[in-house]
């Protein structure tokens, strides 16, 4: 009777400390992948914003509703990283077809004291021109720089001018606006093209 009380013992401790592992477990998938998960935090990106477009129309959050959005920053000094990411989402929409229509791709910057519109207008018009380049005052391009947890630093260049150092990731959020995933740098197309695909197909 003891031995049988004992064995009923270790086995809810066991059950209980398999739980628990599987819901530790699951957070730490959740945090390495990206996806949003209960907790993590990693749903916390994303927010309210106001900034101006390359025609000079006012664009907040609630403009990106309805549709899912790729959204990436950078600024249009950017010697490689802005002008490559750029290029590869104009290939990448041209291959989603007319599944680019369903998607809203935002390129904000991160240095508002050079990037006037009309600097981001001239900038855009050489990528495909459903892309929206979105500016602000630095008060506005901190913000949204806050609610996307996205890295920022100027650096001076001997020359007297600077550049800046920033995430280089595509933040994909849903129709809602809630936060879904990235794309890396450098990441590969086949992938990047099954991201593009599974959040336009609102997945
Ligand atoms: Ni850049």
């Amino acid at each position: 009777m003891r031995a049988i009380r004992w064995m009923a013992w270790i086995l809810v401790v066991l059950v209980a400390g398999a739980t628990i592992a599987v819901l530790v477990s699951d957070d730490v998938r959740d945090t390495m992948l990206g996806t949003p998960g209960e907790g993590t935090g990693i749903a916390n990106i994303g927010g309210p914003f106001e900034l101006v477009d390359q025609t000079g129309k006012t664009v907040t959050e609630k403009d990106l509703m309805g549709k899912p959005t790729a959204m990436f920053f950078g600024f249009t000094h950017c010697p490689d990283v802005c002008p490559t990411t750029l290029y590869e989402m104009t290939t990448w929409l041209e291959q989603l077809g007319a599944d680019a229509d369903k998607l809203n791709v935002a390129f904000v910057s991160v240095d508002p004291e050079r990037d006037t519109p009309e600097l981001m207008a001239d900038y855009i018009s050489a990528f495909d021109p459903r892309i929206s380049a979105l500016t602000g005052t630095p008060e506005q391009v901190e913000k949204i720089a806050k609610a996307y947890k996205v890295y920022r630093r100027k650096v001076e260049q001997e020359d007297g001018e600077y550049t800046m150092d920033h995430t280089a990731t595509i933040y994909l959020m849903d129709a809602d606006g809630q936060f879904t995933g990235t794309i890396a740098y450098g990441e590969a197309e086949d992938i990047v093209m099954t991201k593009l695909k599974r959040l336009v197909a609102g997945g």
